[in-house]
């Protein structure tokens, strides 16, 4: 069975061919940082137009390094939500086209669910169950996962996404959109230095009692450190390196709560944020004694990608094939507990 995945939900144009029984054939994937990055954020507009400009020739491209042609494939999975309404729409309105051009279905896939499972497109995936740590701009989630489609949701941030949080702190930093790998990095430089942070910054609902985040404190600690102190390198380094080493503490206690509190002993950390170097560190510093085994996505699929929307929908595919209905509508707000409920009907 051979499908392609399309992802299209926010800023990345994402394609990808994926083959049931071979693995990942090939992928690509363009990203429109460039263009939002003038403005702070993306701009849901000028994202839409980017998708169109560049699905196609990104589409032909795969087609060609695969050496696969269309008529081979099975499927079509596209992101149908959460997102950017317009941003879906491209790739919705892409992959029906194709759809009713060829006589496949099209398979509508939720983004979390593609983050959740991109660890499965590296050679060792874990077995069901796991805990899954999902973080990233839009999502910070810990679940238990017992199958495809069958999800327990432990906690949730109750404000700000982590990445989100890494984005709008290190806006305040200066340091430009998306901000989450050059906060990461001047963190890690200022960790290299072997220097004592002077900074300390408050570990939010650590001691809440259950499995829920919160980061937009976090952010107006910074807003208040920034206001005090000149801002130069030294205190912009101890200011990121403080406010990563917050995330991470909270990020890292939370999963092996999750993990104590069910019994289970591998953890998938999917989503933007699971690329960063100094959580992968700390997990594995503090689970070393418990003997759980950690999964993540390969690097360049940490982010949005074509990839792990077709993975997603091929395994949907494996799984009831009768599900699958052509349609042609996108979710911008999408629980994906709604997801489960209405595929498992
Ligand atoms: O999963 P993703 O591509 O998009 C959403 O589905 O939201 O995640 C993007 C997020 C951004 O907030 C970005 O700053 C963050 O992931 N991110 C990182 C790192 N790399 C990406 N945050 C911290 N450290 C990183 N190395
Ligand atoms: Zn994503």
């Amino acid at each position: 069975m051979i499908v392609l995945g399309i992802e299209t939900s926010c800023d990345d144009t994402g394609i990808a061919i994926y083959h049931s029984t071979r693995g990942l054939l090939g992928h690509g994937l363009y990203s429109q940082t460039l263009i939002h990055s003038d403005y702070g954020g993306v701009v849901p507009e000028l994202a839409s137009r980017d998708h169109i400009r560049h699905i196609l020739p990104i589409l032909k491209q795969t087609l060609k390094s695969t050496n696969i042609k269309l008529e081979n494939l099975h499927a079509i999975a596209f992101t149908q939500g959460p997102g950017l309404a317009g941003a879906l729409l491209v790739g919705a309105s892409f992959a029906s086209a194709l759809s009713f051009a060829l006589k496949i279905p099209a398979i509508g896939v939720h983004h979390l669910e593609g983050h959740l499972f991109s660890p499965f497109l590296s050679t060792k995936p874990p077995l069901f169950p796991f805990i899954a740590l999902l973080i990233s701009g839009g999502h910070t989630q810990l679940m238990e996962v017992h199958n495809v489609g069958q999800y327990k949701l432990l906690g949730e941030t109750v404000d700000d996404a982590a990445g989100e949080a890494f984005d709008k702190t290190a806006k305040l930093l200066g340091l430009g959109y998306p901000g989450g790998p050059a906060l990461s990095k001047l963190a890690d430089a200022f960790s290299m230095s072997g220097k004592k942070n002077n900074f300390l910054l408050p570990r939010p609902m650590l001691h809440s009692g259950n499995l829920n985040f919160s980061f937009s404190g976090l952010k107006t600690a910074v807003l208040t450190l920034s206001n005090k102190y000149k801002m130069t390198q030294k205190i912009k380094m101890e200011i990121a390196h403080a406010f990563q080493e917050a995330v991470i503490d909270v990020l890292t206690k939370k999963s092996i709560e999750a993990l104590k509190q069910t019994g289970i002993n591998q953890l998938v950390v999917a989503g933007g944020v699971s690329a960063n170097k100094r959580l992968r560190e700390n997990l594995a510093n503090h689970t070393k004694k418990m003997g759980t085994s950690i999964f993540y996505p390969r690097q360049e699929f940490c982010t949005d990608n074509g990839a792990m929307i077709a993975l997603a929908g091929s395994l949907r595919l494996q799984k009831n094939s009768q599900l699958i209905k052509n349609n042609f509508t996108v979710k911008p707000r999408w629980d994906l507990k709604e997801y489960e409920i209405e595929s498992n009907k």
